[in-house]
């Protein structure tokens, strides 16, 4: 439809995608036969039908595994050029990622080959894309407070290299006040802080990801709206809001995309944009997650730019790479 062509033909930046996420079934059992890893599916088939998930736990077991057969740093860059390669097609023009050491430094794979294998695809990226990056290292909210500080502290060789750092995995249970005194010490690096919050958790954890944890950008926040003395002060400060539309679908955070509060949240004067989360698992890339919402919510013209504009106003872009997409 004219809407579609639309929608493609808008650059568009990403602010929300767990680069783990974008581990395709085809590249999977590729890097499985390279490593040698033995994988409890039989064809990419096989993989596809087990994508199917009740809730966060179900994916993040799926996800886990699957990332035993990231082993090399050549496997890290592979994954994201993929990935940037992939967004390129959807006109996306700047990429703030997240990536999880944790969930490779436990399975005994050095943060370096991690970090550099990343860092390399994305200034291969830049080049021959001409797509603009930041890496957003993420802790895992399941492990302990000391294990995230050990992983900050990983990450010290490479500040120049890391804009921020954010908060995933099993929400419930793990409140963004169990990582208050490790966001405090990022913060003092000089880091952005962001944190999923609100997306299967209770809006008291958006109102401790903002005052515990100070952060710059709250990634999901459905269950925001559940609180009007919380929208209220999202509208007021102007908080974006990195909202995955299909992710929700999948995750059955929403039971159906037409009962997605995207719509909704805009016009309550939120400031939310559209992002993939873990397009390998849950369907869709970026392009896909603003077609397949707009068709389910008749979204208009205006509200598709306003999201593609808030995109761009979220990202934390350089003055001259602002000057150039803004
Ligand atoms: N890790 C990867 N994707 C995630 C999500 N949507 N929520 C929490 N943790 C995640
Ligand atoms: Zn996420």
């Amino acid at each position: 439809t004219d809407l579609h062509r639309f929608i493609k033909a808008l650059p568009k930046a990403e602010l929300h995608l767990h680069i783990e996420g974008s581990l395709e079934p085809e590249q999977m059992f590729e890097l499985a036969q390279r490593n040698n890893v033995t994988l409890p599916y039989g064809s990419v088939e096989d993989i596809r039908k087990a994508y199917d998930f009740n809730n966060l736990q179900e994916f993040l077991d799926l996800y886990y595994a699957g990332m035993s057969v990231l082993q090399t740093q050549q496997d890290f860059y592979d994954l994201t050029y993929a990935y940037l390669k992939r967004v390129h097609a959807d006109n996306c023009r700047h990429v703030e990622i997240f990536f999880d050491p944790q969930g490779h430094t436990d399975r005994g794979i050095a943060f370096s080959d991690v970090i550099e294998g990343i860092l390399d695809a994305l200034a291969q990226g830049q080049t021959d894309f001409g797509i603009s990056s930041h890496l957003i290292l993420s802790f895992l909210r399941h492990l302990s407070e000391e294990a995230a500080f050990e992983t900050l502290a990983q990450a010290e060789p490479y500040l120049d290299r890391i804009m921020g750092v954010g908060l995933d995995s099993s929400e419930l249970g793990h409140p963004p006040s169990k990582f208050e005194r490790v966001f405090a010490k990022a913060r003092e690096m000089g880091l952005k802080l962001f944190a999923h919050a609100g997306e299967e958790g209770p809006p008291e954890y958006v109102y401790e990801a903002l005052d515990l944890l100070k952060v710059d950008r709250i990634d999901h926040g459905n269950r925001s709206l559940e609180d009007d003395d919380l929208v209220k002060r999202l509208v007021d400060e102007q908080m974006v809001l990195t909202v995955c539309p299909l992710s929700n679908l999948k995750l059955c955070v929403v039971d159906d995309l037409t009962d997605h509060p995207l719509k909704t949240m805009l016009a309550m004067g939120l400031k939310a944009t559209v992002n993939s989360d873990d397009p390998s698992y849950f369907g869709g890339y970026l392009n896909d997650n603003y077609i397949q919402t707009a068709d389910a919510l008749n979204l208009t013209q205006e509200e598709i730019v306003q999201l593609v504009k808030n995109g761009f106003e979220g990202a934390y872009l350089s003055p001259d790479r602002a000057t150039e997409l803004m």
